[in-house]
């Protein structure tokens, strides 16, 4: 009898930075399954010849990321409803049938290890967003599915985290002025950071944290570096933080449970891996 190898991939544009090979190959490894996961450059107007290569390669799926997550939609032929929602997919499923389905993971991802880093995190306070691209999008729809009361957003373009209030904020979205975000950060339980400031190459983030409650949690997405000027700030002051890593390890472990039925977490040693690859 043949066993199946079961494979997977990423596709972007560039990709050959990308984390998600060692993630999903430690996966394999720890799990006993016989399988790869490889990543693979896709430019704009590839979509369709990597489609097709990845079915007659037996793919169980992939993942999508800068710039294809939008323009991966009207390849599927279904949409779960998450990924509808957000308008972008991060993780395709290929049936035997060759039949592709789209799903988001990202919103997921982010609240999993917001979840298990932070378990007691002040639910009764609003949280803040920072940012209003498609990570902003994801922590608005996770946490809008947590059933946090009231989230507020605020973005430098004032009008991208409006459309996001309008489109996904089941009108528990609050929009807040990028210059009052300071101030905002007063009433707050949860700050999330989704912009690219602070990203290596990036200026930092400005954000005042003098007013912040005991209890609030200071999230930032980002994860190059491990420890941005507002994490740093943030542990200055003795808040407790959470870095970006994690979310990356959740959407990837809700991705892998999609592909092969099986439940994977943020061991130690992919944490350890994954620090020496940072
Ligand atoms: P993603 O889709 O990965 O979330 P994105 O769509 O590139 O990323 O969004 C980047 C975010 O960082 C945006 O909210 C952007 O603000 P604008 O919408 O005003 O562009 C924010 N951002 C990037 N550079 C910034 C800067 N110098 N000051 C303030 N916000 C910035």
């Amino acid at each position: 009898m043949m066993i199946k190898q079961e494979k997977a991939a990423v596709i972007g544009h560039p990709i050959s930075q990308s984390l998600s090979p060692l993630i999903h190959n430690h996966w394999m490894e720890q799990k006993g399954i016989d399988g790869c996961y490889e990543a693979h450059d896709v430019p704009v107007g590839g979509l369709e010849a990597f489609i097709e290569k990845a079915k007659a390669a037996g793919l169980s799926g992939f993942n999508v990321t800068v710039p294809h997550k939008t323009d991966i939609l009207p390849f599927m032929d279904k949409v779960a409803p998450l990924a509808r929602q957000m308008g972008a997919v991060n993780t395709v499923r290929i049936e035997a049938d060759g039949t592709l389905t789209g799903f988001n993971t990202d919103g997921i991802g982010l609240i999993t290890h917001l979840r298990n880093t932070v378990p007691g995190w002040p639910r009764d306070l609003p949280a803040l967003i920072l940012g209003a691209g498609g990570a902003a999008r994801a922590a608005v729809l996770g946490l809008l599915n947590e059933s946090l009361p009231v989230l507020m957003i605020t973005n430098r373009t004032r009008e991208k985290a409006e459309i996001i209030a309008k489109e996904v904020g089941r009108g528990r979205l609050t929009v807040v002025d990028w210059e009052d975000r300071h101030g905002a950060v007063a009433a707050s339980g949860l700050v999330i950071n989704t912009t690219t400031l602070g990203m290596v190459g990036q200026p930092e983030l400005e954000l005042d944290l003098a007013l912040a409650t005991r209890d609030t949690v200071i999230y930032d997405i980002v994860y190059k570096p491990l420890e941005t000027g507002l994490l740093k700030a943030a542990r200055q002051r003795s808040l407790r933080t959470v870095d970006g890593l994690g979310m990356l390890v959740h959407q990837g472990a809700a991705a892998f449970k999609v592909w092969f039925g099986h439940d994977v977490g943020f061991d130690e040693a992919l944490r350890k891996k994954l620090e020496t690859m940072i």
